[in-house]
């Protein structure tokens, strides 16, 4: 089935990036949000967001960021949609609620994709009469920088559902991953809640302080992360010998340090540590500058990475 229309529903941080992209990728979008202040937020994310699309060559000819329809009403906003992506609130028996009503609403050819960061596939679509067609299609913010989508079903998502949520993501431009079952946190998040951890019981143990650690990930292996992923980054590290070296040489010291690893307990003290370090780094910068900064500077990666292919 051709995609067309993609309804957004729930348009907040993510609803609002993704809408920006699918209207560059030439889609006509409909946003639906109860909130009175969504349809303000999203003209000026997408309007704030268009130049930077525009540098990356994202925006299809004759797209433009205007012609977003809103629509207060969910039935109205999913009349005619072709594809849904929702962005409601991380709350299960909310998004339970809404899957509900937007599978009694939607054609059953209609995809239902859920931008949700952690919660279980299986559990959102236990109300719906057609839950085969209901996935995950979980992005990373910003949605319209980031091309990583984790596409996963639940108990009751047919193979062939997956499969057209991964064909679409790829046709417009991102870059999907599919699950084989699904966890708590997808694969990217469980990976950030690792690294994140060690992070924190660093600080907590007064190894560096919140700056420091963080220059760890920034000045160090962040920036080989955005070419090869930790596998592929210890094949470069073995040598010649790749990957095989690699664990014949070094796969003890790791060993050594997994079991070193901390297990912060987030006592009140050690969260306003957190906080405070951050302030601290931020040095006043409110946080929408600090985006406005973070989005500049992964536009630029962007640009370099597809430069060098
Ligand atoms: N913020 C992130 O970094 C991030 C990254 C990837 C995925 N996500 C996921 O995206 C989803 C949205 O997160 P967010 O950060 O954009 O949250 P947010 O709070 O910025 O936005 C949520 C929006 O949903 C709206 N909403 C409330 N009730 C609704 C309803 N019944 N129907 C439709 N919309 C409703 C709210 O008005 C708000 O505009 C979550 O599932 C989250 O896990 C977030």
């Amino acid at each position: 089935m051709e995609v067309k229309t993609v309804a957004i529903v729930g348009a907040g941080t993510i609803g609002a990036s993704w809408a920006a992209w699918f209207r560059a990728r030439g889609f006509a979008v409909v946003v639906t949000d109860p909130s009175a202040e969504a349809e303000g937020f999203v003209r000026d994310y997408v309007a704030s967001a268009w130049p930077v699309l525009q540098s990356l060559g994202a925006v299809r000819p004759g797209a433009t960021p205007e012609g977003i329809r809103f629509e207060p009403e969910l039935r109205a906003a999913l009349d005619g949609a072709d594809f849904v992506q929702e962005n409601a609130p991380e709350r299960e028996e909310m998004k339970i609620r809404i899957f509900a009503e937007m599978d009694a609403l939607l054609r059953e050819e209609v995809i239902i994709a859920s931008s949700s960061s952690g919660l279980l596939m299986s559990r959102l679509q236990s109300r719906c009469t057609h839950p085969e067609r209901c996935v995950i299609g979980h992005p990373f913010n910003p949605p319209h920088l980031i091309p990583l989508v984790e596409v996963v079903g639940g108990d009751r998502t047919a193979p062939a559902a997956l499969d057209r949520a991964m064909a679409f993501y790829r046709s417009i431009g991102k870059h999907p991953i599919r699950l084989n079952k699904e966890v708590p946190g997808h694969v990217a998040n469980r990976l950030q809640a690792a690294l994140w951890r060690e992070a924190i019981h660093l600080v907590a143990e007064g190894v560096a302080s919140v700056a420091d650690v963080d220059a760890a990930v920034t000045q160090g292996p962040g920036l080989r992360w955005a070419v090869f992923g930790p596998h592929m980054t210890f094949h470069l590290g073995g040598g010649r010998g790749g990957m095989e070296h690699f664990l014949a040489h070094l796969l003890g010291p790791f060993e050594g340090f997994w079991a070193d690893l901390g297990q912060p307990a987030m006592t009140p003290a050690l969260q306003r540590r957190i906080v405070e370090g951050v302030e601290e780094q931020a040095e006043g910068r409110p946080v929408a500058e600090l985006a406005e900064s973070r989005d500049r500077r992964l536009t630029a990666i962007l640009q370099a990475l597809a430069a060098a292919r």
